[in-house]
């Protein structure tokens, strides 16, 4: 742009400020700023459905049980990419992620254990575990989009029985009937095999509607384990290690699993 042009913007501008007849420079054109509102009003609109979108899926996972989000998502596997953007955006504020840390406990054990992932799409990707160790693993959830993920509900998973070293659980005991997950887990872990469970703190507080850690953690050992580790200098999750025993129960008494509250998410 010329000098000449230059000033005449600034005195229009100086005559702008004095009067408000006169219309503004090209930089304040009325023009310009109607273009840009209505797209940022669409953008916060658009936002604000997907943020609404992702709660009622989130809210679905948490009060129906895996077979039926089996269902919901493969009558339309769509939701299931929505429900992992917002999951993302809401954990992209945590300040670390449950996964990496299982990841470095992971990193420290023999490469030859056979690890299995129940709900393995996390916000770092998909198979995030299988990416990250050299181990053998079997990624599970919902949904496949990778060729390295099995798409099952963690009930009723593919794995042979006694046949894993490792079966994680990051943030992933959605269901009503989480309990089945681990009789999933408890069949398919090697005597002497590892059990993490990673979970929302929320979910863990008796004074807020949530489970006692140690109920939970005694109904995990009638079904057969043993508690070797509670972790709870996370602010936001609690790590929970458990080794399956050695010797079988024969018989299993009723276990009284407690409720786990649902993690359900503000509008922001
Ligand atoms: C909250 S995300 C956590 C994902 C990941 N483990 C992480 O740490 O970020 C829970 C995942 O578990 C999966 N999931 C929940 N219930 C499941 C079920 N019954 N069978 C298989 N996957 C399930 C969900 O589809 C979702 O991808």
């Amino acid at each position: 742009m010329s000098e000449r042009n230059n000033k005449r913007k600034r005195q229009r501008n100086k005559r702008f400020k004095e009067d408000p007849q006169i219309l503004p420079s090209p930089s304040h054109s009325s023009k310009r700023s109607k273009l840009k509102e209505p797209s940022s009003f669409l953008d916060k609109m658009r936002a604000r459905l997907s943020g609404g979108h992702f709660r009622m899926i989130n809210e679905k996972l948490y009060t129906c049980t895996g077979e039926e989000a089996l269902d919901y998502f493969q009558g339309e596997p769509s939701l299931f990419n929505l429900y992992h953007a917002g999951y993302k955006s809401q954990m992209s504020n945590w300040p670390e992620q449950p996964v990496n840390v299982i990841i470095k406990w992971l990193k420290k054990q023999s490469p030859s254990f056979v690890i299995a992932d129940f709900g393995c799409v996390s916000i770092l990707g998909e198979a995030l575990i299988a990416k990250s160790v050299k181990n053998k693993v079997f990624s599970l959830d919902l949904v496949s989009n990778d060729p390295n993920v099995i798409a099952c509900d963690m009930a009723n998973s593919p794995l042979v029985s006694s046949s894993i070293d490792v079966a994680v659980f990051c943030l992933s005991l959605m269901g009503t009937n989480y309990q089945s997950y681990l009789e999933e887990s408890y069949r398919v872990l090697k005597p002497g095999g590892y059990l993490l469970i990673a979970e929302v703190k929320s979910r863990f507080d008796p004074n807020n509607g949530g489970a006692d850690p140690e109920k939970f953690s005694n109904a995990i050992s009638e079904l057969g384990f043993k508690s070797v580790k509670q972790d709870f200098s996370n602010k936001m999750f609690i790590l929970f290690y458990f080794t399956k025993k050695e010797k079988q129960i024969s018989k299993k008494k009723e276990i009284e699993w407690p409720m786990l509250k649902p993690c359900l998410y503000k509008r922001r």
